[in-house]
């Protein structure tokens, strides 16, 4: 049976990463086999790629090219293995993050994005998706308060406007896949969102 394939999102300083560790030992307890990544990265060459595409000056298309090169690497050495031998794969970030950030955040052309997506990801797309919902103001001064920005954080309150309104649009889009997080709740009150939405679909 192939596994499920589940994915994180929301703008910097949403809170999603410190939950991918709790959705894996909540799956685990069930007796699920549970691999935790992230995007871009997951794999060595896709987090060389990474480090240039956190820190190194570049365009809009490079950086494109870059994080769909570590998604490739990341599918093909990781996730699709991972899923086919029945495991849950649990990833923080993934195509979503593109579409938000090099096509609504830096405007690079949508049409363009879908092709690489179709060429290099073959269909395979998340099953659920939880998309951290959080003020873009409120997530700034969460970030500030707990760490050095790098390229993206360091971008403006209009860019992550930007990012912030393309993930909503992506579930008014699909809204099966998406499970929305009211992240500006505390941690536990967005351990609960999660943890009903996963009891809800038997997980
Ligand atoms: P993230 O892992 O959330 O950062 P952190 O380690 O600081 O919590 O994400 C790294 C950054 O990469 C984030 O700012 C968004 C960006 N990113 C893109 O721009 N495009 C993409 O396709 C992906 C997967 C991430």
């Amino acid at each position: 049976m192939a596994g499920r394939f589940i994915t994180f999102e929301g703008i910097d300083g949403a809170g999603k990463s410190s939950h991918v560790e709790a959705v894996a030992s909540h799956l685990r307890s069930r007796g699920a086999a549970v691999v935790c990544t992230r995007e871009p990265g997951g794999t060595p060459l896709a987090e060389a790629l990474r480090a240039l595409v956190l820190e190194r000056a570049m365009d809009a298309e490079t950086e494109t090219l870059l994080v769909f090169a570590a998604r490739r690497d990341h599918l093909q050495q990781l996730i699709e293995p991972a899923l086919a031998r029945g495991a849950t794969v649990l990833c923080d970030r993934y195509t979503d993050a593109t579409f938000a950030y090099q096509g609504a955040g830096r405007g690079v052309d949508r049409s363009m994005l879908a092709a690489l997506e179709r060429w290099l990801q073959q269909g395979r797309s998340p099953d659920l998706t939880f998309w951290f919902d959080l003020e873009p103001a409120l997530a700034s001064a969460r970030r500030a308060a707990t760490r050095a920005a790098d390229r993206f954080e360091a971008e403006d309150r209009a860019f992550f406007e930007r990012v912030a309104a393309a993930y909503r649009a992506r579930m008014s889009a699909e809204p099966a896949r998406f499970v929305r997080i009211d992240a500006a709740r505390d941690r536990d009150g967005v351990w609960a969102q999660i943890r009903a939405s996963l009891e809800a679909r038997g997980w």
